[in-house]
């Protein structure tokens, strides 16, 4: 069978560096990550044993302005780099010598705070000759899965997370093709949208899921979109519940928040699960895995296991590894999905 490898070099020496699943030394990664509102770095021993995962998060920063404003994320990323960097090796009680190669996420997301973490492990890689490489973060979150298991391809992962909501078919550690994809927003994105329109503050995804439990979910039924088998859309729902609440407003005087959330919850989660589940039948692949932000959603996660009664093996990160962290950008750097190794990268903030 072919082996699962690549050669980077050194940027100075060009020592030649093997790197990948089939690799015949260890491979400890150290990566950055920084492409929204968490300054992290984490250490990961072969894609899959974490050895060190410091995350710096900036909610407290953000809340008083009701969402992630891009100049201050980037600004406090600047602050946090160095020390979420130190603590990872102190963690670890490992130093840049021992590292193998040094990774940072590219993109998507915002330019200005990926330019923090990106110029970081680049100059960790210079300065400690070591190989560099680039990480997609999408990538990293399906990676995400690899942590603490023994998953392996093929699976189809439901990737949902604040900028986007894909359904990918992993067919091997190189190689996967996305099936279904939003046509408008996100999943994250409703979440927040949803929260903020009931009335809860920054970040709306975890606070609505908490909500959520309080409530009735059958208490309003809510639309499904009718888009393809490949699709799905958002924006539609958030228009629903925009609606209900004007309604409700006006009919009780007050909107049951509780029971608006849970009934949310109850839509979406069922239209994710549904789709997740068809493709993976469709496709005749018995493993599932669920990735991105939003995977650390009480009532999807419970919708998404329910499926090993159906004789799927199911895969879902723990929470710290569901939200942006630096061990999966690590995991996404080991088992090289969609990697960038040129010193001269540049980060992109969205998918071409
Ligand atoms: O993956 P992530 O940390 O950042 C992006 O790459 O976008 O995802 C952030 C998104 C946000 O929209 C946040 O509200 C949502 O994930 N989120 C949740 C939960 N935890 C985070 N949404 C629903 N329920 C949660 N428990
Ligand atoms: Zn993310």
């Amino acid at each position: 069978m072919k082996k699962i490898t690549k050669i980077f070099k050194t940027p100075f020496t060009e020592k030649e560096v093997e790197i990948g699943p089939d690799a015949q030394s260890d491979v400890l990664i150290m990566a950055i990550e920084s492409s929204c509102d968490e300054t992290a770095c984490a250490i990961v021993k072969n894609g899959r044993e974490v050895l060190a995962n410091v995350v710096a998060s900036q909610i407290k920063t953000h809340q008083q302005f009701g969402g992630v404003v891009p100049e201050v994320a980037a600004r406090e990323h600047m602050e946090a780099i160095n020390l979420v960097i130190a603590e990872a090796f102190q963690q670890s009680g490992l130093e840049p010598n021992d590292i193998t190669a040094f990774a940072a996420t590219v993109g998507p997301g915002l330019v200005g705070s990926l330019l923090v973490g990106l110029n970081a492990a680049k100059a960790l890689a210079i300065t400690h000759d070591k190989p560099f490489i680039g990480v997609n973060h999408l990538n990293a979150h399906v990676c995400a899965n690899y942590i603490d298991t023994d998953l392996k391809p093929p699976f189809v992962a439901l990737l949902v997370s604040g900028g986007h909501t894909q359904i990918i078919k992993v067919n091997s550690y190189l190689e996967q093709n996305i099936v279904a994809e939003t046509i408008d927003d996100a999943v994250g994105e409703a979440y927040d949208k949803v929260a903020r329109l009931i009335g809860l503050p920054y970040p709306g995804g975890p606070n609505l899921d908490k909500m959520a439990k309080e409530g009735n979910k059958n208490a309003y039924k809510l639309p499904q979109a009718r888009v393809g088998e490949n699709e799905f859309s958002f924006s539609g729902l958030k228009t629903a519940v925009l609606q209900l609440c004007q309604r409700l407003k006006k009919e009780l005087g007050e909107v049951p928040k509780v029971d608006v959330a849970a009934s949310f919850q109850e839509c979406i989660s069922e239209t994710l699960v549904k789709k997740a589940l068809n493709i993976a039948e469709s496709e005749g692949i018995k493993t599932l895995a669920l990735a991105g932000g939003v995977a650390a959603n009480s009532e999807i996660r419970r919708k998404f296991f329910e499926l090993e009664n159906k004789g799927f093996k199911v895969f879902a990160p723990p929470m710290k590894y569901c939200t942006d962290n630096a061990s999966m950008v690590a995991a996404s750097a080991y088992f090289l999905a969609n990697t960038m190794d040129d010193l001269t990268q540049e980060v992109f903030s969205r998918v071409k």
